[in-house]
């Protein structure tokens, strides 16, 4: 068994580069039992973890090589520090992330260089989503009708996911977010499909951040795709659906349905995006561009968000 600050130990585990900024602990054992013994520690150590009243704020994850991790997130002391609630988190955000053609030109670049601009962006709040424990990010990164932009633009948009996927893959696996692409991939690369399946593939078991990346997504066409799915369930059973059937042929099936909706760059739209999902959202427009939104522009929507009061209807 090895500590945390045993040297072999960070050598050897490449999780220890990434989740640095967490505090952690991470456990290899000696185990023949099929990873029973593993699963027996984990439980153990969530259940320990859980009756210290750090139930919301920790993941306890497994890997291949025998290591159990468990990433303590925010404390709520630290979520006060940052004058944030964890009660006043949104369990659900979603993002279009618009602006970074305007961010390129008014720097005088090319627009490929605001979409550069605007991946890096996202390392940095889907870190923070993860560690304040956010149940689900859905982030808008193309949509069904981006298609009409030039082909020089697609293709570096495309590009931009592979490089993506296949770079962060490690420290998204490490974090035990939850990858899933909703929208219809077929229409891409091979490329890009092989990337993002294979990014959903490996962290489809995490336990961690719903990480949603909308591509070739439109809302009409996934809120047909599902009345189609529904209508053929009830002729096969010859029963009426109900709201529940409806939603669980939705991309979110599963999910919470978004608390928080923000849209970047002043554009105060919509744009086709999770209209069924987004029927009780706060919305929440920020005047930066995409690649502005710092983590402090995402504190203030978040703040923002828990000083709205939600009724539901009610009073
Ligand atoms: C809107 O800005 C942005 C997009 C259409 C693409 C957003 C994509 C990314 C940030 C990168 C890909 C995402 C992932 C998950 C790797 P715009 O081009 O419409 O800007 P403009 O309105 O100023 O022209």
């Amino acid at each position: 068994m090895y500590n945390s600050t045993d040297k072999h130990f960070q050598r050897k585990n490449k999780w220890f580069q990434t989740i640095r900024h967490s505090v952690f602990c991470n456990l290899t054992l000696k185990d023949n039992s099929g990873g029973l013994y593993v699963k027996k520690i984990m439980t153990t150590v969530f259940t320990f973890l859980k009756r210290r009243n750090y139930k919301h704020n920790c993941q306890v994850g497994y890997s291949s090589m025998n290591s159990v991790l468990f990433v303590m997130k925010y404390t709520d002391q630290q979520l006060h520090s940052l004058s944030l609630t964890r009660a006043k988190l949104p369990r659900h955000v979603a993002i279009i992330m618009d602006g970074n053609g305007r961010w390129a030109r008014a720097r005088g670049q090319l627009r490929a260089a605001g979409h550069k601009a605007g991946v890096e962006r996202l390392r940095e709040l889907i870190r923070f989503s993860s560690d304040t424990g956010i149940r689900a990010l859905t982030l808008y990164a193309f949509s069904s009708e981006n298609w009409v932009r030039p082909e020089a633009e697609v293709r570096v948009l495309c590009n931009l996911l592979v490089e993506y996927f296949n770079k962060e893959i490690v420290e998204l696996h490490a974090n035990q977010v939850c990858i899933r692409a909703i929208g219809d991939l077929s229409a891409f690369p091979a490329r890009v499909q092989k990337a993002v399946r294979a990014a959903e593939a490996k962290t489809a078991e995490n336990p961690g951040l719903k990480l949603n990346i909308a591509l070739n997504y439109g809302a009409r066409a996934e809120l047909l795709r599902a009345a189609i799915a529904c209508c053929k369930r009830a002729i096969e059973t010859c029963q009426l659906p109900v709201q529940a059937d409806f939603e669980e042929h939705l991309y979110t099936a599963g999910l919470p349905d978004v608390d928080l909706m923000i849209r970047t760059s002043g554009e105060l739209r919509l744009s086709n995006f999770l209209l069924y999902q987004l029927a009780y959202a706060e919305l929440y427009f920020a005047d930066c561009f995409w690649p502005d939104f710092t983590k402090e522009e995402y504190m203030r929507a978040l703040r923002a968000y828990a000083e709205r009061g939600r009724r539901f209807g009610g009073l």
